[in-house]
């Protein structure tokens, strides 16, 4: 991570959605041929979770980086859109929390019901402190956003409930290292249910290697909007069958040989 000063700017994207740009990783927040479509994509309908909102009677769900908010908005679209109301525990964590001001800025592109939401986001990054914070969106859905580093969250022992999504979400490998290692991965599954799945925009054969040291089953799927891959984890690899598989054991051995270093 560079040591330059935060400089966080509104970029716009392709699909009529804006995402951010970070000075400090050099990186936007999302796919610049749109955010919206790659968030539904990565996080919601390749892991399938619309089937989990309808069949379960709690969810809980960890993202890794918050920024926007994006997510979070679109979590409370799908719950609104499903027959069933599951009760959800949204868990994420961020490092560098936006100014409030700024959401008032974010574009949804041709969504109003995401860009009505915008003052919930003001919101939220207005009144955010350092640490946990805990939000009652509405009386199905909790927030509990931790104002932080994912290594402190972990420390502070105040992460409580077992995770069954994961969106796992921050920088690129190269620009965001610290959150692509084993033990992050190793931390992710001491929280999980055996079930869980955890998936991500990332391709890159060292993040993947990173997981299957840390004991997740791995597969690949379609990229959001002409990315060729994505992956998608699991503790069970009963819950990857829909897609195509990895072999974890290989990456491991290429792990030890130091080929990622
Ligand atoms: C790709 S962006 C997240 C995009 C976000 N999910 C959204 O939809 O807007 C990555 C986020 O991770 C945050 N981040 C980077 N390193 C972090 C760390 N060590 N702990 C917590 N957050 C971190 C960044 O500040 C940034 O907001």
């Amino acid at each position: 991570m560079s040591k330059n000063k935060n400089s966080i700017s509104v970029q716009p994207t392709k699909d009529g959605s804006t995402t951010l740009y970070s000075s400090r990783f050099n990186q936007h927040y999302h796919n610049p041929n749109g955010a919206v479509a790659e968030s539904r994509h990565v996080f919601f309908d390749t892991p399938r979770l619309p089937d989990a909102i309808n069949q379960k009677k709690a969810l809980n769900i960890f993202e890794t980086g918050f920024g926007t908010g994006l997510n979070l908005l679109l979590l409370i679209q799908y719950l609104k859109q499903q027959k069933n109301t599951p009760e959800v525990m949204f868990y994420s964590v961020e490092a560098f929390p936006v100014e409030a001001a700024m959401a008032r800025r974010f574009d949804f592109g041709d969504n109003p019901e995401l860009n009505q939401s915008k003052e919930l986001l003001h919101r939220i990054f207005e009144t955010l402190k350092p640490g946990l914070n805990q939000i009652q969106i509405s009386e199905q859905l909790t927030l509990k956003l931790y104002s932080g580093f994912f290594d402190e969250l972990f420390d502070s022992e105040t992460i409580s409930g077992k995770f069954d999504f994961y969106f796992h979400d921050p920088f690129s490998p190269k620009a965001n290292p610290e959150l692509w290692m084993p033990e992050v991965f190793k931390k992710l599954a001491s929280v999980a249910h055996q079930n869980a799945v955890l998936s991500t925009y990332c391709a890159a054969t060292a993040a993947r290697a990173a997981m299957a040291v840390a004991g997740w089953n791995l597969a690949r799927a379609h990229g959001a909007l002409g990315k060729r891959e994505m992956t998608v984890a699991s503790l069970n690899p009963e819950q990857l069958e829909p897609f195509k598989r990895i072999n974890e054991k290989r990456l491991i051995e290429r792990f030890d040989r130091g080929d990622f270093e």
